[in-house]
């Protein structure tokens, strides 16, 4: 299944799945050694990732001070709550790659991304390195 799914660009890949309207929505994220992401939420949606390959660090926020920062192996499982949490993950390993599976509850099609002391930035809209196997740019690429 992985190598179906793992199209990077510069950055760490998101990658749709799976999508049932109002529902859930599944996606594979491929973190290249030392990517992260932004401080964000998730729009009011429940969120559970599974490390299936590597390790990730994810920070968790609650509004404006620093809640959690834990490392998931593979195999392990994290949920973050949708009421007044953000979070931050990255692949903390400066060789290998890690590899995610995320279940929104209910899917969402933007979020807000926030600074280190809680304010808000900006609002984004949520965008795929690839669609149910199908990259969605040329510069995608299968790692494995
Ligand atoms: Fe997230």
């Amino acid at each position: 299944m992985l190598s179906l799914f793992l199209f990077v660009i510069h950055s760490y890949s998101r990658n749709l799945i799976h999508d049932e309207p109002g529902k859930f929505r599944l996606i594979l994220i491929c973190w290249k050694p030392g990517h992260y992401n932004a401080i964000h939420d998730h729009n009011g949606s429940d969120c559970y990732f599974k490390v299936l390959q590597g390790r990730v660090r994810e920070i968790q926020f609650q509004k404006q001070s620093q809640k959690s920062d834990k490392e998931y192996d593979e195999g392990e499982v994290c949920y973050l709550e949708s009421l007044n949490l953000s979070h931050q993950m990255s692949n903390p390993d400066s060789e290998t790659i890690a590899v995610t599976l995320h279940l929104y509850i209910p899917p969402f099609d933007t979020c807000h991304i926030y600074d280190p002391n809680g304010q808000q930035i900006e609002e984004v809209v949520l965008s795929y390195a690839s669609e149910h196997g199908e990259p969605l740019y040329d510069d995608c690429h299968q790692l494995l």
